[in-house]
């Protein structure tokens, strides 16, 4: 059985900060399905918020504006002194990285150069180019490889190891050897990203199946605000790929099939530096009432009179994805954008530590719901948090392990997990049923684009659980064809799509019952924010026949629920 100290989940950002904090004090290593360069925190492009104010328009900014404008952004959902704390820490985390090597984009005088994004009352967001995250992970990355942190990759977590209340580790299957491996620890620190890809329509990665958080979920590590589905505003028609918000940053403007600057009608102060669930919305609208681009699904996203120079020193990234992936060069023509799933706000719940409700387990990044983002995301929050809170859980894991006493006292649970998941895997292989995976998984994808999306009504949505359900009944008959070993990825989409299942049912279940409209979740038939009923936090726990929801409180403080205008 391999055995390190803490295991850390996932090595994108978060889980490359979280292992870079506890390694130097206690034997970590981090498992990955991905080479950790190839994670999905490489795809995000605009910017990491941090109230540097090194832009003169941002002289006068600090943390608390930086706060305020998160917890506005969250329509009032995110906890505030988890949000407060994340914009406390930013500006140190950002000089930390900046110091590691990560080569930010500069101002004429030296400083991190910062850009408007949306949300946001000030330019805040330090950036390299239009590939910030990609810039923040390689310096991660050779920060962990200076550490010599061992790294297992080729990993999919496919259990959790939970012994009552206290976690001993986690069941992988080796993607190279086909064989299942289990890996015990004193504390494990998920930080295995989002869950976007049970959409469709999704700017992220193939990897964000969400499939380590299902297995957790399963285990019964409570969901917290899964129903809260970011949708960025810009995602290119056809493939979804993220045109950067840095684009409207920059001054992009948003146009309609009448040539008009639509925003104007949505957030007349704002424009097009609205948060990103009210772009949305506004973008989807538009769609909606027959003001897409030649009656299409799709707006203008138009960057023309940035100029050639402009686009080139801060924009070069999405041109060439727009002149590679549509055939359209910003510089000259305007690029065809519709809304695309981006983010999972919810996630497994934790406290501001990091720490879940199990002993030793804690939790990062996107698959965690701190909560820092509630009903919505900022742009430029998530990166941050992949450093902030992939710092802080890093170091909550070292001491809780440095004060544990009862090491490696979980071979038994470890090894009666081992024996669930060979049984469970042998069975899934022996299936011969009439249904394929890849069906259910495009069906799942349609229906919650389609059915819980960025408009949602009980109608649709009791028509999505219904799907899912018979969805997860059709599971029970699928085949997999593959009966292989090396890189056996029939195998793992199958088992993954298990999980998907459960985790869209618990996003369904979670919108269903909020019967209001907050943030991201946009209900036609209860429009208005109810802070009397639903200024709380929707907290999913597995059962076999579905998720049992209950809710806890949000942390409330100086800032009362308000109305919303940009
Ligand atoms: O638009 C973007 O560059 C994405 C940033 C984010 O999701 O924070």
């Amino acid at each position: 059985m391999i055995y390190h100290k803490i295991l850390v989940i996932g090595g994108g950002l978060a889980g490359l900060r979280a292992a870079i904090e506890s390694a130097p004090k206690v034997d970590t290593a981090i498992i990955s399905q991905v080479h950790p360069v190839r994670s999905h925190s490489g795809a995000a492009q605009g910017g990491v918020n941090a109230s540097l104010a090194n832009n003169p328009q941002a002289a006068d900014d600090n943390w608390e504006k930086h706060g305020f404008d998160t917890i506005k952004g969250s329509d009032y959902l995110a906890d505030q002194d988890a949000a407060e704390l994340m914009t406390k820490e930013a500006p140190g985390c950002i000089y930390e990285i900046e110091h590691w090597g990560c080569p930010f984009s500069r101002t004429d005088e030296g400083k991190i150069a910062q850009r408007p994004f949306g949300g946001a009352g000030y330019p805040r967001t330090c950036y390299a180019t239009d590939k910030t995250g990609m810039y923040m992970l390689h310096t991660l990355w050779e920060v962990s490889v200076k550490m010599g942190i061992p790294l297992y990759e080729d990993r999919v977590l496919v259990d959790l190891v939970l012994d009552g209340d206290t976690c001993r580790g986690v069941i992988c299957w080796n993607l190279k050897t086909g064989e299942i491996e289990p890996f015990m620890a004193e504390a494990v620190i998920f930080a295995s990203g989002g869950s976007g890809q049970i959409y469709g329509r999704s700017t992220n990665a193939l990897i964000s199946s969400g499939s380590a958080l299902a297995a957790a979920y399963k285990r019964g590590v409570p969901l917290k605000d899964m129903e809260f589905i970011q949708f960025h505003p810009t995602s290119l028609f056809g493939t979804n790929i993220l045109m950067t918000e840095g684009a409207r940053g920059e001054g992009g403007y948003l146009i309609n099939s009448l040539g008009e600057r639509f925003m104007s009608k949505y957030a007349p102060k704002a424009m097009e530096l609205g948060p990103r669930d009210i772009v949305s919305r506004s973008i989807q609208t538009e769609i909606n009432e027959g003001r897409g681009i030649d009656g299409k699904d799709y707006v203008y996203l138009d960057l023309r009179h940035l100029g050639r120079e402009k686009i080139l020193e801060r924009l070069p990234g999405i041109r060439d994805l727009a002149i590679n992936f549509v055939g359209v060069d910003p510089i000259e023509k305007p690029v065809p954008i519709q809304p695309g799933q981006h983010y999972t706000m919810g996630g497994l719940d934790t406290d501001v530590k990091g720490a879940t409700k199990f002993k030793g387990l804690y939790a990062a990044g996107e698959c965690a719901c701190v909560s820092v983002h509630g009903a919505n995301r900022l742009g430029g929050n998530s990166l941050l948090d992949t450093v902030v809170f992939g710092k802080l859980s890093g170091r909550a894991a070292v001491e809780y392990v440095q004060g544990k006493k009862d090491a490696k006292q979980g071979e038994a649970a470890m090894n009666k997990c081992m024996r669930e998941t060979k049984a469970k895997i042998e069975e899934l292989l022996s299936r011969n049923g009439p249904e394929n995976h890849a069906d259910i998984r495009a069906e799942m994808k349609e229906t919650m684009i389609k059915k819980v999306g960025i408009y949602r009504d009980k109608k649709l949505m009791e028509e999505a659980l219904a799907k899912i359900k018979e969805l997860q009944e059709r599971y029970g008959r699928i085949t997999v064809q593959n009966k292989g070993k090396a890189y056996n990825v029939d195998l793992i989409r199958a088992i993954e799509m298990e999980g998907m299942l459960d985790v869209a049912e618990a996003i369904i279940v979670g919108a269903l019952k909020r019967e209001e409209s907050r943030g991201a979740h946009s209900r036609l038939d209860f429009k208005e924010r109810d802070d009397a009923k639903f200024l709380k936090h929707t907290v999913a726990t597995y059962s076999p026949s579905g998720p049992v929801i209950t809710y806890s409180p949000v942390t409330l403080g100086k800032y009362k629920p308000e109305a919303r205008r940009y």
